[in-house]
């Protein structure tokens, strides 16, 4: 980003930015980057040491300031925490980054976890893309972050409510970014296919992607991400994504293209199980 952006961004989105999801992967990448830029960072994940670690780090480089808040995203109370938590500094930018990202056959992974992945991933960015919003408009100026992915764009197999959930959230930032651009308030989803991070390395995934063209590097995501924030609704980082994912949204018949999905998911994570033609 050129130093005449780097400011107009700090301006808009400062002078403090809240990562929630902000302990290791593509959250740390956004708050290296943010604090790059000058923003003072409010960093959300449950690891208490991972946090500190990178709060000192951003202090000692950027010079900038840094609060933790080590919490569970997916408690009911989250958002309403969060909110409090912050209510004593002007938050301009909020980054959901925090996933729970069940991978299984939907009738053998366990319902309490489904629903974990719905609070997590749905009513908790949800409530915060609220409580925040209402705060930035309040200003005339901010802006909203929320990861969705590639996979938002069609049901996958063993990852159907993951998969869901990202499509509520793409779904959520299409409608809120045409409602509050007038009120000074960018939102933006982005739908990466596949990033290098520790959570997709503990999916079983990476030796699989590794050689895979779309998988990018956090950094590359957080990026881009940044870059396309105020340029429209939604961002696809990468430009071979970019091609996939035209192919198969505006080229494949959408059965066609579930169908492949369900192969390549199989293949991905080793499961044999097929499902009757
Ligand atoms: N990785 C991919 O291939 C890929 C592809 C497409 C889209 N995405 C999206 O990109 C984002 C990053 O995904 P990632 O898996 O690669 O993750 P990541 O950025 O490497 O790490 C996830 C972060 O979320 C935090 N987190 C997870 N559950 C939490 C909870 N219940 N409460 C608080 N914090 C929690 C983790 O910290 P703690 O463990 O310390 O809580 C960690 O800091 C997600 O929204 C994902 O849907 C990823």
């Amino acid at each position: 980003m050129d130093a005449d952006r780097a400011q107009a961004f700090r301006t808009k989105y400062g002078p403090w930015a809240l990562v929630a999801g902000a302990s290791a992967g593509l959250g740390a990448a956004y708050a290296t980057q943010l604090a790059a830029l000058g923003l003072n960072l409010v960093l959300v994940a449950r690891r208490a040491p991972e946090l500190e670690a990178l709060a000192t780090a951003l202090r000692e480089r950027n010079h900038v300031e840094t609060r933790t808040l080590a919490l569970d995203l997916g408690q009911p109370d989250a958002a309403a925490l969060l909110d409090q938590q912050t209510a004593d500094i002007e938050v301009g930018l909020l980054v959901y980054n925090a996933t729970r990202s069940l991978i299984g056959p939907f009738l053998d992974l366990a319902l309490d976890d489904h629903l974990d992945e719905l609070a997590v991933n749905v009513r908790t960015p949800m409530e915060l893309a609220w409580r925040f919003g209402r705060r930035f408009s309040a200003r005339r100026h901010g802006g909203v972050i929320l990861m969705s992915s590639m996979s938002a764009s069609l049901g996958s197999a063993l990852i159907s409510n993951y998969g869901a959930t990202k499509a509520y959230t793409l779904v959520l930032a299409e409608g809120l970014w045409e409602e509050l651009r007038a009120q000074g308030v960018d939102v933006l989803a982005a739908l990466p296919a596949s990033i290098s991070t520790p959570g997709a390395q503990a999916s079983g995934a990476q030796r699989q992607r590794a050689a895979d063209a779309t998988t990018l590097t956090p950094e590359v995501v957080a990026r881009e991400t940044l870059a396309a924030l105020g340029r429209g609704p939604t961002v696809t980082p990468g430009g071979v994504v970019k091609l996939a994912s035209f192919f198969m949204k505006r080229v494949m018949p959408r059965t066609s293209a579930i169908r492949m999905m369900g192969r390549v998911m199989r293949q991905m994570y080793g499961r044999s199980q097929e499902p009757h033609a």
